[in-house]
């Protein structure tokens, strides 16, 4: 029997835990040998849940105990997981975790901790919750040079945006409903200014390129600059708005970033709406792949952690193909050097025609919009500083 241990009982830790008491027999089956919960660490009171003898607020409980020998660490932050992720690893123990924060930030060192001691640090849930892509990656497309990984990363902005086009609905009245529904967190910061999705992004490039993708490096622009009136010239151009997580690689370097994208109707990212993640591959082999799920909530992510806790009975020992390590910044293509088209509103063509050569111009109800040729962010701020836009939105290559 394999004995494991929760740290944060709360929407994902819980989730755990229920899943392998409800699913118990499908579990031992999958992973050869029953898996039972043996301890579960968190500092609230549960002294009335039916297992309440399993609960502790001593980590010591937890880490001196030679029967436990994987951990799952579903609580969120980076101070006191930081902490209990490095000391279980150090003892021996095997760590699965939904943290996104904690992965993007210290995912090396764990990595490196997990490779001396011959354990495992897993971390399939800490992007797009349920939806198998970290293993994917990992293993069924290691034939491919992965040349672009591109995604809504992040569920409440992609409900956002999609009550802004379906009903029209204002940013800020679609947050508050958002908020409402418990899809968006009181403070909304991480996830409406780009942050979730940039801690996602740069976990996904890092496993990619084996190499770690520092998330200030990584350009991030949320959806409260995105209004109404953009919503409506997308739909005059055949486009929808969406969040999106952008990372590629040339050269044997990689760039990433977060930033609102106009997504043509025919790409298949289009049709995701409401919470739902989806993460476009493309290998050079391969081409192009998207995995399409829940991005968040209870079951599925914490399917997604118990996936991992499985490989871990099946596998137990370090596997290099989850990791990465440190990288130069030289690595990193910095974001000026990004080439796109942009989508650009201004008050009046004249200067735009000067600057841009613009010839095209969709009219709004108080401006203009046109979309310029392939051009370097750097090019797109020089030639910008003439002209006063009004709103600037990537086009989604
Ligand atoms: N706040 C995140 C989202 C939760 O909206 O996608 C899952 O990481």
């Amino acid at each position: 029997m394999k004995k494991i241990a929760i740290i944060g009982f709360g929407v994902v830790g819980s989730g755990v835990y229920e899943i392998v008491r409800q699913n118990k027999d499908i579990l031992t089956k999958k992973a050869g040998e029953e898996i039972d919960v043996k301890r579960i660490l968190d500092i609230r009171d549960f002294s009335a849940h039916e297992e309440a003898n399993l609960f502790t607020k001593d980590f010591n409980e937890l880490l001196n105990d030679d029967e436990i020998s994987i951990v799952v660490e579903t609580m969120g932050g980076i101070k006191f997981a930081y902490d209990y992720t490095k000391a279980l690893l150090e003892s021996g123990k095997s760590v699965v975790t939904s943290n996104k924060e904690l992965v993007a930030a210290h995912g090396d060192e764990f990595f490196r901790i997990a490779k001396e001691k011959n354990v495992r640090y897993l971390y399939e849930a800490s992007v797009g919750g349920g939806i198998p892509v970290i293993r994917p990656l990992a293993n069924d497309v290691s034939a491919n040079d992965i040349v672009k990984v591109s995604g809504i990363l992040n569920g409440t902005t992609n409900y956002i945006l999609t009550k802004m086009f379906k009903e029209n609905s204002s940013f800020e009245d679609a947050l508050k409903t958002a908020q409402k529904l418990g899809y968006a967190e009181k403070d909304p910061t991480a996830d409406v200014d780009g942050i979730d999705a940039q801690r996602k992004i740069s976990i996904l490039m890092s496993l990619v390129t084996g190499k770690k993708i520092d998330c200030a490096l990584v350009n991030a622009k949320g959806i409260r600059t995105i209004t109404a009136e953009d919503v409506s010239y997308a739909e005059k151009l055949g486009c929808t708005i969406k969040l999106i997580g952008y990372g590629y690689t040339k050269d044997g370097k990689v760039s990433a970033s977060v930033e609102p994208m106009l997504i043509p109707k025919n790409c298949p990212l289009s049709s995701v709406e409401d919470v739902f993640n989806a993460v476009m591959v493309k290998g050079n082999m391969v081409d192009d792949l998207m995995f399409y799920g829940r991005g968040a909530g209870k079951s599925p992510t914490a399917s997604a952690v118990v996936g991992d806790v499985i490989d871990i009975v099946r596998s137990p020992e370090y596997n290099p193909y989850f990791s990465w390590e440190k990288s130069g910044e030289d690595f990193f293509i910095p974001y000026e050097e990004v080439t796109a088209r942009f989508f650009i509103r201004v008050k009046e063509t004249e200067k735009a025609k000067e600057v841009f050569g613009a010839e095209d111009f969709v009219s709004g109800k108080d401006d203009f919009a046109f979309i310029t040729n392939e051009i370097t962010v750097r090019q797109l701020r020089e030639k910008i500083a003439e002209i006063s836009p009004v709103n600037i939105i990537r086009l989604y290559n």
